[in-house]
C-alpha cells in the first residue's frame, strides 16, 4: 500500500504541506518518499506529485514514476491478474510502460479495465496535457479530493486530515464510479477545473447514468464534472447481479430446529443438491486467497533464505465464519513451516458499578468473592477482555489447530483500554476515518486500527507473552456479508418483501461498499505501513457470487446461524471446519465490545462527536 498525493495548482501560490497529511502519507509508505513537479504547456498550471512507497513486490520502485517521455504515474494498487506481472517485476513499472504505449483514451480505459486487483492512481499524460485519476470498480483503495478556491488548487490524496474552521468538511472520497480526466490546457484557459468522467459499465445497462448523478453530487465545490463527450466507458470486471427470484416456494421446508447445528449443514451437504456451487465457491475463493498470500516481496535468488519465524500474512480474526474460511484457505497456500498471525481485538469490559458496592445481603449470589463459581463461570480466571469475539476467536483457534496441527497459529490477543482508545483516536484515527464521520465509522475505524497494528500478546510455551505481528499483508473478511446476505437487515428485508426485496438490498449494498467501508478501511490499515487485502472482493469471487441466484447464496427461511451466508457455511463445513460454520453474525463493534465503551443511546448512523479533532 502506498500513499499518493497530487496537487494541481492553477496559480503561482506557494505550496505548503499540511504537516498531518504529510505524516499520514509517510506512514502508509515508509520505504521511500519522493516529490516531483511537472508543468503543463502553460507554465501557470503545475502538478506537484508526492509518493510514499510501501515495498511489496519486485524491486523497490521509486514513485512518482516518470517515464522517458515525461509521463508521471503515482500508483497505489496491486495487480493480481489481467495484466501480466512477473514475480521479479514491479507492477508500477509494468503499468507505466503499458500506459505510455496507449495512444488514445479508449486504450487507457481498456488497460485499466483489464487490471484485476485494487487500485487508486493519478497519471499525468504528457501528450495532450491530461491528468487522469480514479479508483477501481469496487473502491478497494482510498482516494480523496478537495478544491481550494483561495489558492485555486485541486488536491488528490490517499489520506487527509481534519482541519479546524470552515474548511472542516472540504474533503470527500472520490466516487469509485469510474475514471476522471482533466484537460490541463482547457483548465488554464477557463481558470477552473472540469472533470471528464468515464463510468464503469456492464454491457448495455444504465449503470452509467446513475453513476453520473453520484458524481455530480460529490464533485468538490469550484469544480464541474461532465460525462466524457465520446461516451467512452470502462468495462466492469464483474458480471451483473443475477436478479432471478424463485418461481415456487414449495420446497421451503424450514428446519424446525431453532438451534442451528453442524448436523444441519452436514445433512445438506450429504443431500448433494448444492455441492457444485459449494465446490465452485471454494475453488474461486481459494484462488483469490492464493493470489493474495503469494504476492509478497520478492526475495533475491542469491541471498540467504528468509527467516521463517515471523508470519508474512495476518488475518483480522474474530473466529466467525468469514475469517475462519480465510484462515483455512490461507493454510492451503502458505508453506506449513511459516506461522500465520490471527489478529483478535478486544476492548476492556467496563465493570458495572453495581458490583463494586459492598454486599448488603451476604450469601446472596450478587456479590460473591472472586473465584466463586456460579453458572459455570469462573470469575477468577475470566478477564475483562473476554469479549464475545475473544471467546469465539479462541474456539476458532482450536478448530484451526485441529485442521493443521503442524502450523504455528499465532493467536494475537490485542487488548485495548479506554484510555488508549481515547488518546489514539484523537491523535490519529479521527484523521484517518475522515471524511467519514458516523458512530459506526468510529467504532469500526478504531477496532480495525488496533487490530491491524497487531500489538498484543500470544501464548508461547505456556506463557502469555508480548507479541507484535510483523506481517505486512492483512486479509479481511469484508464483503462476505454484503454478498451472501449476512446482516440482520437482510432478514428484515426478506421477511417484509421476499426474495425481490432481498435482491434489491444486495444490489444496493455491493454498490455502496466503497463509500461505506473500503476507503476507510484502506486508510486505517495503511497507517501501519501494512496492506489490506480483501479475498471476498476478488473480481472472480464477486463475479461468481453475482452469477448465482439469491436462493443459492442464502436461505433466510432457515434459522440464524444457518440460513444467512448458507453457501459459505456449507463451504466451511466442506473445508473441515466445525462449530464456527454455524456461528450467527456478530458485528465487529459488538463482538469486540468497542460499542459498549461509549454512549449506549447513540445510533450507528449518528455523527460521532468523538471523531472531531480538538
Ligand atoms: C519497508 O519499511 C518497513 C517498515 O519500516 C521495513 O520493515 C521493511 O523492511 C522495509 N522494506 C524494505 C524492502 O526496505
Ligand atoms: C521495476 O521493474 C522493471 C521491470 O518491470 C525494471 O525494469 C525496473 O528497473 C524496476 N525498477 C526499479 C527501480 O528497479
Ligand atoms: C520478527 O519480529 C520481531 C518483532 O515482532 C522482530 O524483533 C524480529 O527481528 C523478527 N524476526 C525476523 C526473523 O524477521
Ligand atoms: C440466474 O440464475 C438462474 C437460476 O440458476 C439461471 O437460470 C440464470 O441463467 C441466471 N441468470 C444469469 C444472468 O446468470
Amino acid at each position: 500500500m502506498c500513499g499518493i498525493f497530487c496537487l494541481l495548482s492553477l496559480s503561482s501560490a506557494h505550496f505548503e504541506w499540511d504537516k498531518t497529511v504529510h505524516e499520514h502519507l509517510k506512514r502508509r509508505g515508509p520505504n521511500l518518499s519522493r516529490d516531483l513537479t511537472v508543468r503543463g504547456t502553460n507554465p501557470s498550471c503545475r502538478c506537484f506529485f508526492s509518493a510514499h512507497v510501501l515495498h511489496m513486490r519486485g524491486i523497490l520502485t521509486p514513485q512518482p514514476f516518470q517515464d522517458n517521455t515525461g509521463n508521471v504515474l503515482v500508483w497505489n494498487g496491486e495487480i493480481f491478474g489481467g495484466v501480466p506481472v512477473m514475480p521479479e517485476e514491479n507492477d508500477t513499472a509494468v503499468l507505466s510502460q503499458r500506459l505510455s504505449s496507449c495512444d488514445s483514451p479508449s486504450e487507457i480505459l481498456s488497460l485499466l479495465s483489464a487490471v484485476r486487483g485494487p487500485w487508486a492512481f493519478v497519471y499525468y499524460q504528457k501528450a495532450g496535457d491530461y491528468l487522469w485519476f480514479g479508483r477501481d470498480f469496487l473502491g478497494r483503495r482510498s482516494l480523496l479530493w478537495k478544491f481550494d478556491a483561495a489558492v485555486n488548487a485541486l488536491t488528490l490524496t490517499s489520506v487527509a486530515a481534519q482541519s479546524s474552521g470552515p474548511d472542516r468538511s472540504a474533503w470527500q472520497e472520490v466516487p469509485a464510479a469510474g475514471v476522471y480526466r482533466i484537460d490541463l490546457k482547457a483548465v488554464t484557459e477557463a481558470g477552473s477545473v472540469t472533470f471528464e468522467f468515464h463510468p464503469w459499465a456492464h454491457g448495455g445497462n444504465d449503470l452509467a447514468s446513475s453513476c453520473s448523478e453520484t458524481i455530480l453530487e460529490s464533485v468538490p465545490s469550484g469544480c464541474t464534472a461532465v460525462t466524457n463527450p465520446s461516451g467512452l466507458v470502462l468495462t466492469s470486471p464483474v458480471c451483473p447481479l443475477n436478479t432471478s427470484i424463485p418461481k415456487s416456494l414449495n420446497e421451503k421446508e424450514s428446519l424446525s430446529n431453532s438451534h442451528p447445528c453442524v448436523k444441519d449443514l452436514e445433512q445438506m451437504l450429504a443431500s448433494k443438491e448444492k455441492n457444485d456451487e459449494v465446490n465452485q465457491l471454494i475453488d474461486v475463493l481459494s484462488e483469490a486467497v492464493r493470489r493474495r498470500v503469494q504476492s509478497l516481496p520478492f526475495r533475491a535468488q542469491d541471498g540467504p533464505p528468509p527467516p521463517n519465524d515471523n508470519a508474512s500474512v495476518a488475518i483480522l480474526f474474530s473466529g466467525g465464519i468469514d475469517s475462519m474460511v480465510l484462515a483455512a484457505l490461507a493454510d492451503r497456500h502458505i508453506p506449513a513451516h511459516q506461522p500465520i498471525d490471527l489478529l483478535n481485538v478486544a476492548f476492556k469490559l467496563q465493570v458495572p458499578k453495581k458490583q463494586k458496592e459492598p454486599a448488603k445481603k451476604p450469601g446472596k449470589h450478587k456479590n460473591q468473592p472472586t473465584g466463586f463459581k456460579t453458572d459455570g463461570a469462573d470469575y477468577q480466571t475470566s478477564s475483562p477482555f473476554d469479549v464475545p469475539d475473544r471467546i469465539t476467536g479462541k474456539a476458532g483457534l482450536k478448530e484451526l489447530q485441529d485442521l493443521n496441527p503442524e502450523r504455528r497459529w499465532n493467536f494475537v490477543e490485542i487488548d485495548v483500554t479506554k484510555e488508549e482508545l481515547q488518546t489514539v483516536r484523537q491523535e490519529r484515527i479521527c484523521h484517518l476515518v475522515h471524511p467519514l464521520a458516523t458512530v459506526l465509522d468510529d467504532s469500526i475505524g478504531c477496532a480495525v486500527w488496533f487490530a491491524a497494528r497487531g500489538t498484543g500478546s500470544t501464548m508461547q510455551d505456556g506463557d502469555q507473552r508480548a507479541f507484535t505481528s510483523s506481517a505486512m499483508v492483512i486479509l479481511t473478511g469484508i464483503g462476505a456479508d454484503e454478498q451472501l446476505a449476512g446482516y440482520s437487515r437482510h432478514r428484515v428485508r426478506f421477511t417484509m418483501s421476499g426474495h425481490e426485496g432481498l435482491v434489491q438490498e444486495l444490489a444496493m449494498e455491493l454498490a455502496r461498499i466503497p463509500s461505506r467501508n473500503l476507503g476507510r478501511d484502506d486508510r486505517v490499515i495503511g497507517d501501519h505501513g501494512k496492506e489490506a487485502r480483501f479475498p471476498y472482493l476478488d473480481e472472480d469471487v464477486v463475479s461468481y457470487l453475482n452469477s448465482l441466484p439469491v436462493w443459492e447464496k442464502a436461505d433466510l427461511s432457515l434459522p440464524r446461524g444457518v440460513g444467512e451466508k448458507l453457501l459459505l457455511r456449507l463451504a466451511a463445513k466442506q473445508l473441515g471446519l466445525g462449530q464456527s460454520a454455524v456461528l450467527p453474525k456478530r458485528a465487529m463493534q459488538f463482538g469486540s465490545r468497542i460499542a459498549k465503551m461509549e454512549d449506549h443511546r447513540e445510533k450507528a448512523s449518528d455523527k460521532c462527536t468523538r471523531l472531531l479533532a480538538e
